[in-house]
């Protein structure tokens, strides 16, 4: 449903990032895209969505390439998760914000109502529906940030570092929110313990490039290939965390 071929990009100010980047997404796959920081990881999801143009290569969705004039199209169809919720966040209470892209494109109140009930229902947050957002705790507004894209229906639903500043609990919680969402997923972390519980392939990125590509249950259980680019074993394979007890 993604395809994304021989990708460059570069920042306004001539900052090279992405260059030679292809991989493909298929219906209903759950793609993590890991790397160090600054491997270009965030700048690949900005790209998708449009927000940065690339100088060579192609980003299409289903068969649509993502450019200038296609924006519109491309952001009913890819949805994305920021890493930090207020940047996401914007209206006073959370009904509004789940329902402010929904009335953007014009869908009654009563469709608007019975969608938001479903949602919030179905990541158990129906009493947050008249709170302020703005007091809303971090993994709050995360999943709040959630809802917002899963309101839109997207066919694909990009996340960037959906568990950074998030406490074990909430993580686990996330975790699991994110495993019942059945669209196609791209998660860029560096949580690679995440990345091996939820998803199927994986994207190494190395300095704006393409480094391995492969199973996520291989990849992140090769430790040779994830020292060269950065990365260490998921904790959970790491020797020192077994009990000695
Ligand atoms: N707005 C920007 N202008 C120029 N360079 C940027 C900008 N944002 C990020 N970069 C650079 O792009 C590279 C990749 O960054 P990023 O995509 O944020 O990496 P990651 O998300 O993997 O940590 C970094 O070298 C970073 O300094
Ligand atoms: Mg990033």
């Amino acid at each position: 449903m993604l395809k994304i071929e021989q990708l460059k990009v570069n920042y306004p100010d001539g900052n090279q990032v992405l260059d030679e980047v292809s991989f493909q997404i298929n219906e209903n796959e759950t793609i993590g895209v890991v790397g160090a920081n600054g491997a270009g990881k965030s700048t690949l999801l900005m790209s998708i969505v449009g927000l940065l143009l690339p100088i060579a290569g192609s980003i299409t969705i289903d068969g649509t390439e993502v450019n200038k004039k296609n924006l519109k199209l491309i952001r009913e169809r890819i949805g994305i998760v920021m890493q930090d919720p207020d940047d996401q966040l914007f209206m006073p209470t959370v009904y509004d914000d789940i329902a402010f892209g929904l009335r953007n494109y014009g869908v009654n109140e009563e469709t608007i109502k019975n969608r938001i009930d479903y949602i919030m229902k179905t990541l158990d947050i129906e009493r947050l529906k008249l709170q302020h957002t703005q007091k809303l705790s971090g993994g709050e507004k995360r999943i709040v940030a959630i809802a917002t894209v899963l309101a839109m229906e997207p066919s694909l639903i990009l996340f960037d570092e959906p568990t950074s500043f998030l406490d074990p609990k909430t993580r686990r919680n996330l975790m699991k929110l994110l495993k019942n969402i059945t669209t196609s997923k791209l998660i860029a972390t560096h949580d690679l313990d995440m990345a091996l519980e939820l998803c199927d392939r994986v994207i190494i990125l190395k300095e704006g490039k393409v480094f391995a590509t492969g199973l996520a249950s291989e990849i992140l259980r090769n430790e040779e290939l994830l020292l060269n680019a950065g990365l260490e074993l998921p904790y959970c394979l790491q020797n020192s965390n077994f009990k000695s007890t």
